[in-house]
């Protein structure tokens, strides 16, 4: 069905949500576009990311909830090349500064990997 109406949909409000290496988990407001890794970093959590978001540092590693992760863009070769440098990879690890924040996965839960804390 089409309502004709489609065009001035309203922004969304977006969060994401993260679990930081206690165990706690975290609701963040997040902006479409932005990266999920500058959304953690700016809210305060701890997370190196190191290279800024340029897939060149893994130091920004993340555990996807399994029930987002077909819902996120799949990796790119760059990002699959660049996790094997981080520690405790798991079928679900992600580089979160290559997850853009979009209404599709708004709701997105995600744990910070070991390795990703600043020094
Ligand atoms: Fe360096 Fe993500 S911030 S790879």
């Amino acid at each position: 069905m089409s309502s004709g109406n489609a065009a001035a949909a309203p922004q969304e409000d977006l969060m994401i949500r993260v679990i930081d290496r206690e165990g706690v988990e975290h609701t963040l407001a997040a902006i479409e576009g932005w990266r999920v890794m500058e959304v953690i970093r700016d809210w305060g959590l701890d997370i190196k990311a190191e290279c800024g978001g340029a897939c060149a540092c893994a130091t920004c590693h993340v555990y996807v909830d399994e029930e987002w992760v077909e819902a996120i863009q799949p990796a790119t070769d760059e990002e699959i090349d660049k996790l094997d440098e981080a520690p405790m990879v798991e079928r679900n690890s992600r580089l979160s500064c290559q997850i853009l924040v979009s209404p599709e996965i708004n709701g997105l839960r995600v744990k910070l990997a070991p390795g990703s804390e600043s020094d």
